[in-house]
Formats: structure tokens, sequence, C-alpha cells
């Protein structure tokens, strides 16, 4: 509750400023020494009857009236023409105000207008008019998220004195291939950005593949600050135009389809770039340096080589999904790094240890090495950098958690799976780490005992300790684990509602994968627990049926004795179940029936007896669901006769059948939860980032950022 009311707080306070300026901007620059031009006026309300208002935003907008008054326009003070119109829509959550409709020609005759914004609009129903090209004082066009369809007409090559021009995030659907040839005649332009980030439309991209492809003597007519242009395809050639750009600062090309090295002119051009992403395209070779002020992305490249030289300035670095090679020594022990607050180097060649230099690192917050070759410990100033995401999967990292990590009070993922830890789960992950949220120590050398401390863990919606050596029970108090227990996700640390947004874009974002179909608007939701492949004994405590909220739960390849609790049937939202390979005795719970999510099911290899219960679930797994017990009923087609314990005792051998199936499912649960740390935590980040996306995902990050705010606090 305490989450839910502190978070709104952000969002209305976001609107709320909105408000404040969107009056300021009416009522500071309006001037009322000069009344409107008539024909100025006739024209504003030919343009007002052709639109569609809604929410009534243009009210002010009356026969008669002072138009330089009406909310949005903006007359030149002297001369009393119109200048400016601000039509904006408000971000959501209020599309109603969205106007709509058409975009009436009279609007040439407000001959002096030098800035138009419709951005945010909803004009779903028409193309970008051609006649805008014919506005000749035009500096300013913001047409961004306002839903127009089709092609960008070329005539906008005529505004001359156009310094600004956003057309990003329209839906352009039936554009096959298209020229940005046109934009030769901005020769004033500074800001560029026809980005399309409409994820949505990821599936197709291919088809509807915009294409900008200029021979190498182009020169660009204008010297641009700021170039956005995603998902264009600009390559196989790395676009030699760009070399023109004497004053870029922020530079978005990624995802256009650029097959080539990073020419030597593009490291060296003599510019102050601030943000670079140079990411998803298949650019090759070494980067040596790159002189970049706050953010650098160049992931899902082949870049291969060492890792670039940065400035001391760097905030965001991700270099993701490349070859990089070599030692992480000389990025992080640079201490003039004192910036940097995220580093992305997962799924690279990195070799050697983690240095124990991070104590410059005070911003720190989020690390990803995943799937390197990483040897050695965990640096004990790591901990000291109190980060929020420490994602150490898939090296070859040995030794304990040092106890420095105790000051990591921040951590809301820890995944060190798949690599040589060992020693005890510490108890202090319950005390200290007390805002986990997903805590993975799969596959290592782990011993000893779970802390019962673990059961503090209230927001703890993925526990993995699979495949390591631990003994002992499972504890009692693990019916505490509240994000577990609780059905109803709103209140949950990461399925808050401030999530849930940016789970149908996390969802966008695995079609490319092929695997959203499961899982993917339930991800922000998942809840899991994996305790297989160790030694645990004794009974499965009885109140682990109270983890009502938990989706998967796996207990196979334990020692675990005992009858199946009655009250796991409780677990209604049930997805996948692993009881298989332990010692249990006694029936199926009748219980089972209730549970009608399941899509895995393994009880096999236990010494269960009796009936399967009947079920439209439980009937629908194969045999190998059920060997190795004494089972009968359908799916099995030994019949069950009124006193006998049926099956064969031949079958009672283990093999590793059953739980790798399991392994599978919670590897990809895991990867879906982990991508969306690697994904959606750099943009709330990152403000500017957030700034290229759609307008749903703008709303998403500031939601996000406000979370990220106060979990800080
Ligand atoms: C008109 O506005 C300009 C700036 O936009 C300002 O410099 C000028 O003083 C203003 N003139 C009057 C008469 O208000
Ligand atoms: C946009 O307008 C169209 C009708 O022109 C309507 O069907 C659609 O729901 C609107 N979309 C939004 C998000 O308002
Ligand atoms: C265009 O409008 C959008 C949404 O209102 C805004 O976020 C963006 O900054 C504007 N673009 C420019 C270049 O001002
Ligand atoms: C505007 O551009 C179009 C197409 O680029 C061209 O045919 C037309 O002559 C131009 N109009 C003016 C007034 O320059
Ligand atoms: C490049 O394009 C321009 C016109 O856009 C043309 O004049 C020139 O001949 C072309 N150069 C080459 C090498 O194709
Ligand atoms: C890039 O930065 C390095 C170190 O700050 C500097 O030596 C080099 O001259 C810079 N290169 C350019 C092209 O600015
Ligand atoms: C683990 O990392 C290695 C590279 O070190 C990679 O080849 C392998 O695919 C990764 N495994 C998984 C499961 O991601
Ligand atoms: C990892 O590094 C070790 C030596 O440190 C090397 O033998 C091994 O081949 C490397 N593995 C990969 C996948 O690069
Ligand atoms: C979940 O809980 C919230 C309050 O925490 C409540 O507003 C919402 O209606 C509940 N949803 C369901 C499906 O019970
Ligand atoms: C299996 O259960 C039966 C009783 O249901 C018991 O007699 C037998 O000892 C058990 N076998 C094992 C291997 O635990
Ligand atoms: C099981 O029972 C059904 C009738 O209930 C019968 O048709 C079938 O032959 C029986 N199967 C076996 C293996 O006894
Ligand atoms: C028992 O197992 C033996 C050998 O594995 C097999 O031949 C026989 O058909 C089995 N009997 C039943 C009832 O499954």
């Amino acid at each position: 509750m305490v989450i839910a009311t502190m978070t709104t707080v952000p969002i209305s306070l976001f609107h709320f400023l909105l408000l404040i300026a969107a009056i300021c901007f009416t009522i500071c620059y309006a001037n009322s020494n000069v009344r409107c031009i008539h024909s100025e006026r006739e024209a504003l309300l030919k343009f007002k009857n052709d639109l569609i208002d809604p929410s009534n935003s243009l009210s002010s907008w009356v026969e008669g009236g002072d138009c330089c008054k009406w909310i949005g326009v903006v007359c030149h003070n002297s001369t009393g023409h119109v200048h400016q119109l601000y039509l904006a829509a408000p971000l959501s959550p209020y599309e109603q105000s969205a106007l709509g409709g058409k975009i009436n020609p009279s609007l040439l005759e407000l001959e002096h207008l030098s800035f138009l914004d419709l951005s945010n609009n909803n004009f779903s129903s028409i193309q970008i008019p051609k006649f805008l090209g014919m506005l000749p004082n035009l500096m300013y066009l913001n047409l961004s998220f306002a839903r127009f369809q089709g092609a960008i007409p070329h005539n906008l090559g005529n505004l001359t004195k156009l310094q600004y021009l956003d057309l990003r995030c329209n839906e352009r659907g039936d554009i096959k291939a298209t020229s940005l040839q046109w934009i030769s005649g901005l020769s004033s332009l500074r800001y560029l950005d026809l980005s399309n980030a409409d994820l949505s439309k990821a599936t197709n991209w291919l088809q509807n593949m915009l294409r900008f492809q200029p021979n190498s003597s182009w020169i660009p007519p204008f010297q641009c600050r700021n170039i956005y242009l995603a998902h264009w395809h600009l390559g196989p050639k790395f676009p030699q135009w760009l070399k023109f750009q004497k004053k870029l600062s922020y530079l978005d090309i990624s995802d256009a389809g650029i097959s080539d090295f990073v020419p030597t002119w593009f490291l060296n051009l003599p510019t102050q770039f601030y943000y670079l992403n140079l990411s998803c395209n298949q650019l090759t070779g070494g980067i040596s340096y790159l002189n970049v002020t706050t953010t650098i992305d160049l992931s899902s490249n082949r870049f291969t080589g060492p890792l670039p030289r940065v400035l001391s300035t760097l905030g965001l670095l991700i270099l993701s999904n490349n070859s990089f090679s070599g030692s992480l020594f000389e990025l992080v022990c640079n201490s003039s790094l004192t910036g940097m607050s995220a580093l992305f180097i997962d799924n690279n060649l990195l070799i050697g240890e983690i240095p124990d230099c991070w104590k410059y690192w005070e911003y720190f917050a989020y690390l990803n090495l995943a799937n390197n070759n990483l040897t050695g410990k965990i640096p004990p100033s790591l901990g000291y950098t109190n980060p929020c995401l420490l994602n150490l999967r898939n090296n070859t990292m040995f030794g304990e958690l040092p106890s420095t990590l105790q000051n990591s009070s921040r951590l809301l993922m820890l995944d060190l799976s798949e690599n040589h830890f060992s020693g005890s789960v510490p108890a202090w992950i319950g005390d200290k780490l007390s805002k986990l949220v997903v805590l993975s120590l799969r596959s290592n050398n782990f011993d000893g005992h779970i802390p019962r401390k673990i059961c503090d863990l209230q927001f703890l919606q993925i526990l993995d300790l699979a495949h390591n050596n631990i003994s002992g029970v499972i504890p009692k108090c693990f019916n505490n684990l509240s994000a577990m227990v609780a059905t109803n996700k709103t209140n949950n640390k990461l399925s808050s509602s401030y999530f849930v947004d940016s789970l149908i874009y996390l969802k966008a974002l695995l079609v490319l994968k092929g695997r959203e179909d499961e899982y993917g608007t339930t991800l922000g939701l998942v809840t899991s627990m994996d305790l297989s492949a160790n030694s645990l004994t004794g009974e499965i405590p009885k109140k682990i049926g109270s983890l009502a909220g938990l989706l998967s739960l796996n207990f196979s390849g334990n020692l675990l004795t005992g009858n199946i609790p009655y009250n796991i049937g409780n677990m209604e939202l049930m997805e996948s179940l692993d009881l298989s390979m332990n010692r249990l005795n006694g029936d199926i719970p009748s219980s089972f029936s209730n549970l009608h999510f399941l899509n895995h099911f393994n009880v096999s290899y236990n010494n269960l007896t009796g009936k399967i219960p009947t079920s439209t679930q439980l009937q629908s797994f194969e045999n190998l669901s059920y060997v190795g017990n004494h089972l009968c009923g359908p799916p099995l087609t030994k019949n069950c006769t009124s006193k006998s314990i049926p099956t064969n005792a031949t079958n009672n051998g283990r093999n590793s059948e059953g739980s790798k199936v399991n392994w599978l499912y919670v590897s990809i649960v895991l990867g879906f939860v982990m991508g969306f740390w690697g994904v959606v935590a750099p943009l709330f980040f990152i403000r500017s980032w957030r700034i290229k996306y759609y307008r749903k995902l703008n709303h998403i990050y500031d939601k996000l950022y406000g979370f990220w705010a106060t979990m800080s606090m």
C-alpha cells in the first residue's frame, strides 16, 4: 500500500507540471496589446471546424473572438500575425483529449506561421498533408506520435527555414520503400527525428523498411545537432554523409541495417556527442575509443577487440551482445570514470577477474556481465557501490559471497547463477538485501542449509537455488514470502501497476525471439521457486500451499519424504509443478484437480500410490509425468483395481528426463526477467533514452523512473 501511494506522486505531479507549463505558455506568450487579423481568425475557425475535438479543448476558439488569446495560439507581438500553433495533446492517460479529424488547408492563410506542434494527437484517418510544405516560414514542425498514416510527403523538402522536424512514431505502415532525398531541401535543419519505435509492428519491420541510401557523394545541406533515424534502412555501408555533420551531438542510427566497419573519420568527428546509439546493426571491427559524454549504446553488433576507452563523464555504457574481449581492468580501474552508473557488457568474450576498484563509482547502479568468461571472486569493493542490479550469470567465478555485499541494500536483482560460487547461502541476504525481487544462485556449489532469514524477503518473486549442494529442510516459514503469497499482484514490487505497461513492451520485444506466447503478459507477475537438484530432506512444509501466488514450483531431485501436502492444490495459479525424483509417498491429493493452469507437471520417480485425481489438466500430461510410482488410472493405461498397488517396480530407477524439462522452463522464465532488467533498467535510468520512444512508452518510463526514485529513497 505504501508503495502504491508513494509512487502515484510523480505521475500526478508530472501532469500537474505539464498543466502549469501549458497555462504559463499561453499567458506568457499571448500578448494582449495586439488583436488578431480577421482573415487569420477565419482560417483558424475553418481549421477548427474540420477537427474532431472530443474534449472540447478548443472551446476558446469562438466566432468573433480575439484569436491571439485562444488557447494554443501565439501571435506576433507587434504585427498580430499568428506565429505559433501549440496544439500538442497532453500525454496519456488523457488520450481522449487528442484532436483528430482532418487538417483544413485554410492553415495556409497563416503565412507567418513558424511553429506548428500537433504532436500526440490522433490523425489516424489521414496522411500528413502535402500543403504543410507550403508554409514558407515554418521553423518548427512537430507531428510526432500523431498517428498520421502513409508516406511522408516530399513537399516537406520545400521548408527551407525548417530547423526542427519531429515526425517520429507515426503509423507509416504502408510505406514499403521511400527515400529521404527530400531532406536535401531542408538547409536550416538542426533537429531531425524520423525514428519509428513502434515495436508493436516489429514483426513485419523488414517489409516496412524505410530506406535512405544516398550515394556517397551526397553532401547534406544542413548541420544537425540531433539526428534520430532509428529503424530506417541506411546501410549496408556506414552512412558517409554523416561525415559532413560537424555539429552532431545526438545520433541514433540503431537498427539501420549497417554492416560495415565504423570508419575512422567517424571516431574523429570534430563534434561532441553526448549520446550515441549504433545498436542493432552488424558493425564489425574494433573501437579503440569513443568520445561521448553521457551515453553509448553499441549493443547487438559484431564488435571485437578490447573494450573502448571512454570519457570520464560517461554515465551509461551498453556493449551487450558483441564479441568484445580482454579484461575489465582498464575500464573499471580508470579512477576518472566517477559518473558511471550503468555497465552492460553481457554476452561478450571478457576474460580475467572483475577488478577490485569499484570504490570510485559512487553513482553506480546497474551491472550486467552475464555470459562472459570471467573468473575469480566477487571483488569486495563492488558491494559498496550498492547497485540495484548485479548479474554475473554464466561465468566461471568462484569463492564465497563477500560480506561487503551486505551494503547493497538497494539490490533488486541478484543473479549469480551458473558459476562456481561456494559456501553457504548467507543469512544476511534476508536482513540486508531486503528489497530483493529476484535471487538466483542456480548451478553453483553452494552448500549448507537454506537460512530461515530468507523468509523475510517480502518482495521476493523469484527464488532459484537449484543445482547446488544445499541440504537440510525446506524452511517452514516460506509462507511468509508475501510476494509469493499474493494472488492479486497489484502490490508486488515488479508487478505493481507501474510495471504493467512496460511488460507489454517487453512482450513486444520477445516477439522477436518467438517466446512471448507462454509468458509475455504475465512476465511482471512471474513468481517462481526452484530448489531442484539439491539434497534437501524432510517433508514438504504443510504451509507451502499458502504461496498461492506462485506460478512455478520445483522441488525435484531432492530427498524429500512424506506426503504431498493437500493444500498445494490451493495454489491455483500454478502453471508448472515438479516434485519428481524425491521419496514422496501417499496419494496425489485430490485437490490437485483445482490446478487449472498447469501446463507442466511432474511427479515421476517417487513412491506415490493410488489413483491419479481426475481433472482436465492432470489427464492431459504424458505417462512420463507419472512413471516410477505406483499410480493408476488415466492417463496411465493401468486400471485402478479395488485394492491393488499396480505398477511394475522395475521402473523405479532414476533418470534426469523429468527435471530437464522443468529446468528449461525456469530458465525461460528467468531469461525473461533478466531480459526485462537488461532492457528496461537503462531505459528508465537514462531520461534521454525515454525521449525517443513513443508516447505510451514515454509514459511507462516516467512510471519506472518514479518507481526507481522512490526505491532509492
Ligand atoms: C516582442 O517580442 C520580442 C521577443 O519575442 C521582444 O524582444 C520585444 O520586445 C517584444 N515587443 C513588444 C512590443 O512587446
Ligand atoms: C483515434 O481515432 C480513431 C477514429 O478516427 C479511433 O477509432 C481511435 O480509437 C482513436 N485512438 C485513440 C487512441 O484515441
Ligand atoms: C515534439 O513533441 C513531443 C511530444 O509532445 C515532444 O516530446 C518532443 O520533445 C517534441 N519535439 C521537439 C523537437 O521539440
Ligand atoms: C515543393 O516540393 C514538390 C516536391 O518536392 C515540388 O514538386 C514543388 O514544386 C515544390 N513547391 C514549391 C512551391 O517549391
Ligand atoms: C549521386 O547523386 C547525385 C544526385 O543526387 C548525382 O548528381 C550524382 O551523379 C550521383 N553520383 C554518383 C556517383 O552516382
Ligand atoms: C578523444 O578523447 C581523448 C581522451 O580524452 C583525446 O585524447 C582525443 O584527442 C579525443 N579525440 C577527439 C577526436 O576528440
Ligand atoms: C554461457 O556463456 C558462454 C560464453 O562464455 C556461452 O557460449 C553460452 O551460450 C552461455 N550459456 C547460456 C546458457 O547462456
Ligand atoms: C574461458 O577462459 C579459459 C581460460 O581462462 C579458456 O580455457 C576457455 O577456453 C575460455 N572459454 C571460452 C568459452 O572462451
Ligand atoms: C487487487 O488489490 C488492489 C488493491 O491493492 C485492488 O484495488 C484491486 O481491485 C485488487 N484486484 C483484484 C482482482 O482483486
Ligand atoms: C513406498 O511406500 C510403501 C507404502 O506406501 C512403503 O511400504 C515402501 O517402503 C515405500 N518404498 C520406498 C522405497 O520408500
Ligand atoms: C481397464 O478398464 C476398461 C474398462 O473400464 C477396460 O476396457 C480395459 O480393458 C481395462 N484395461 C486393462 C489394462 O485392464
Ligand atoms: C513389468 O515390467 C516388465 C519388464 O520391464 C514388463 O515386461 C511387464 O509388461 C511389466 N508389467 C506391467 C504390468 O507393466
